[in-house]
């Protein structure tokens, strides 16, 4: 979209005004216009072509110097500002509104032959042997409709009857990839209205759900649920909390002004090239958008919207949409998003004109519709799972079935709500759904099927680990065991702590973890600083090279930043976000024991639920006592605000083994060592940092003596001083 030299003018802008606030230098109302297209460019950048050239960080100082300039200057605010997504308030209601075009539905189709049949009826009515067809995925999620007056997002619609739908135009704002302005006034368009889909990636719906189950709620079914059930949210900043995505893939009306531009001028492609403007998202289209489908797609693309213009495929005649469809299915699993079929459009605008529409749907287009990607199965037994949090987790144990290429055999049922919903008993049929490559999930249980053998599912008072009591907070779906030494607990509380997001220790992984804490050799997390690597060895399996490994990743870990350590103690309802909020709130971790509930408060991303909880681990004698002792061992609980420390504590300091070292062998001694930036040298000399001495040491020892500057350290020392403790 944009040319190299363009790109290379909006980046040295964007430093220019990044330089001026790292200055200090005061950014003034003149140049408020420009900071905001910048914003727009990277926004686009960001949310659209999922490509941002500037760091989260950056894009922040560039926001909040645009909130401050407003603030000072609030005449200068525009309805297109990139600050006026946030802050809508409540929406009481939703008004009905008319759509300017009804909002059809589609025919759909499931084979071959009925797209033959329908491209037969297409040709009938044209009178033409052979059909432009463009095809573009069928997004699966909720449809809606948008207004542009004068380049402005005006309104924001849901499909409601297809006549009127309801006006949601505020949470339509918080949904970053759909521009609040676009330049269609290039075009001559005054006026124009655009349908798409919302839709929630898998990655977004994946995190909601965890984040849904981490308080304790239950999840959604899938990505078109929680797309659909944003679209009403009373709170627009619940919405933006969903990271919703958006598709348009219809222009259903527009209206030519009189501008300069007239639509005779427009159509002729010359013109068009000869007016090309830079506009904020890029240049106006080469291709005349009043023509063709594909083409008025191009137009939404380079006006700024996520339209299908990657995806999409223009091609002559049924077969080869047949054949195409057939492909694209093959390749679902591998979209960001989900997609439930393809729909394929005749491409000639002035073709789609004469095959017109019924009451229903457009004859000029057609949905292929994947196959559904849901079996049904027998529900056998409910497992009980404890968390690290103590929440009991009912798990369901299903007769194996395929369902989307994959096999499934169990789907947890989150909580006791849940399975009283879903209606579920033991012995139950139940229709399972899958979609894509997101976790599979039972939409229902089959009643009607029971032949009286189905047996109720009891909840268990105790914990199924440590047969403790379980509880159940008010207001809460879930059963906890509150035993802090529940074996279960502590065990999944240490897999947490050294999984990927959290201090990311490689190579430990959940199995190991289990083996070492069932031979006692792992009790809690500040033992994972001190395992005795000398017994481990011993084990089967451990060869030289994975101790080597898994020693040098438990001494990485000690480098990473304090944002990962806080999401690594696993306190209820800290995610990496708030995590990582939380890190920039104190210099050192150990200040949030004198932070008070509403202190908390204060800080971005936490609710009085999150405070309540971050409260209460500080307060708790045993995780203070734990803080302490990984400090001492050399943990991060200071906030460096540095992302990550690639290179170890011994950058370039100079080291030389002698005799017989007793815990590790000589060579993975010199590897731990260069793992942390030292270097091994040959020679004792000047050059020599440190001389580890083990068992029998001879001349080597006596000629490091005589050098002062010379460290002579013990095997254990060593140890100590690459970060690994006894
Ligand atoms: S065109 C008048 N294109 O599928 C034509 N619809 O089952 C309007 N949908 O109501 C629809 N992806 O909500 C069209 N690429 C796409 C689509 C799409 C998803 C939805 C849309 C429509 C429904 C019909």
């Amino acid at each position: 979209m944009h040319n190299n030299k363009e790109l290379q003018s909006f980046q040295q802008i964007t430093s220019n005004f990044l330089q001026q606030i790292t200055e200090k230098k005061e950014i003034n109302s003149t140049g408020i216009e420009s900071l905001r297209q910048i914003l727009r460019f990277h926004e686009h950048r960001y949310y659209v072509l999922n490509n941002p050239l500037i760091s989260d960080f950056e894009y922040d100082q560039l926001y909040q110097s645009l909130k401050e300039i407003e603030a000072t200057n609030p005449h200068l605010i525009t309805p297109d500002s990139p600050t006026q997504r946030v802050g809508s308030s409540i929406n009481k209601s939703f008004e009905t509104v008319p759509h300017l075009v009804p909002m059809l539905s589609l025919e759909n189709s499931y084979n071959a032959d009925d797209l033959i049949d329908w491209d037969r009826k297409v040709k009938e009515q044209s009178n033409l042997t052979i059909i432009d067809y463009c095809i573009e995925p069928k997004f699966d999620g909720a449809s809606i409709s948008l207004i542009y007056e004068n380049d402005l997002l005006v309104r924001g619609t849901t499909r409601g009857d297809g006549v009127e739908g309801e006006d949601i135009t505020n949470n339509i704002k918080q949904i970053r990839s759909i521009p609040l302005s676009a330049p269609f006034s290039h075009y001559g368009i005054q006026q124009i209205e655009i349908r798409g889909e919302i839709v929630m990636t898998k990655a977004a719906f994946t995190n909601y759900n965890e984040s849904l189950i981490a308080q304790g709620l239950s999840p959604l079914a899938n990505p078109r649920n929680a797309a659909s059930g944003s679209l009403r949210m009373k709170d627009p900043k619940e919405v933006a909390k969903r990271n919703l995505d958006a598709f348009f893939y219809n222009v259903s009306y527009y209206n030519l002004s009189s501008s300069p531009l007239t639509v005779d001028r427009l159509l002729k492609d010359s013109d068009l090239q000869q007016n090309q403007q830079t506009t904020v998202y890029g240049k106006r289209s080469s291709v005349n958008p009043f023509s063709t489908h594909s083409n008025s797609l191009q137009l939404l693309w380079d006006v700024g919207f996520r339209s299908p213009q990657k995806e999409k495929q223009v091609v002559q005649g049924i077969d080869e949409v047949i054949k195409h469809v057939h492909d694209f299915e093959l390749m679902r699993d591998t979209l960001p998003y989900e997609i439930d079929g393809m729909v394929v459009k005749v491409n000639d605008f002035a073709l789609q004109e004469k095959l017109g529409m019924t009451t229903h749907h457009p004859r000029w287009a057609i949905a292929f519709k994947f196959k559904a990607r849901q079996a049904t199965t027998k529900l056998r037994s409910i497992e009980f799972q404890v968390g690290r949090t103590g929440a009991v987790t009912p798990v369901a144990k299903l007769d194996p079935v395929q369902v989307g290429g994959v096999t499934v055999s169990s789907i947890s049922v989150h909580n006791e709500e849940y399975i009283r919903e879903k209606d579920l008993q033991i012995g139950d049929t139940v229709l399972i759904e899958r979609a894509g490559d997101v976790i599979p999930q039972i939409v229902k249980s089959q009643p009607e099927l029971r032949d009286g053998t189905q047996i109720s599912i009891d909840f268990p008072k105790e914990c199924p680990v440590c047969k403790s009591p379980l509880f159940k907070e008010e207001g809460e779906a879930v059963w906890r065991c509150i035993n802090i030494e529940c074996e279960a607990q502590v065990v999944e509380k240490i897999i947490h702590f050294v999984s990927k997001d959290a201090m990311d220790i490689k190579s430990f992984g959940d199995a190991n973890v289990r083996k070492f804490y069932e031979l006692g050799l792992l009790k809690d997390i500040p033992g994972i600083y001190s395992i005795d690597f000398n017994t481990i060895g011993t084990l089967e399996g451990f060869g030289k090279k994975s101790i080597d490994n898994l020693i040098a990743a438990i001494v990485a870990s000690k480098q990473q930043p304090l944002y990962r350590l806080i999401y690594g103690l696993g306190i209820r309802f800290v995610g990496e976000t708030t995590a990582k909020a939380l890190a920039n709130a104190v210099n050192h971790l150990l200040d949030f024991t004198t932070k008070s509930e509403e202190d908390l408060q204060q800080l971005d991303d936490v609710g009085v639920k999150v405070a309540k909880s971050i409260h209460h681990f500080f307060s708790n004698e045993q995780n203070i006592a734990m803080l302490h002792q990984l400090e001492t061992l050399g943990l991060q609980l200071i906030n460096t605000k540095k992302e990550t420390i690639v290179s170890g504590g011994l950058q370039d300091q100079t080291f030389l083994f002698t005799g017989t070292l007793n815990r590790l062998k000589r060579n993975d001694a010199e590897v731990l060592a260069e793992q942390q930036g030292g270097k091994i040298i040959s020679g004792v000399s000047s050059k020599l940092n440190y001389l580890v001495v083990g068992e029998d040491a001879g001349s080597k020892l006596e000629k490091a003596k005589k050098i002062n500057t010379i460290k002579i350290i013990t095997e254990n020392e060593f140890l100590a001083l690459v970060g690994f403790e006894e």
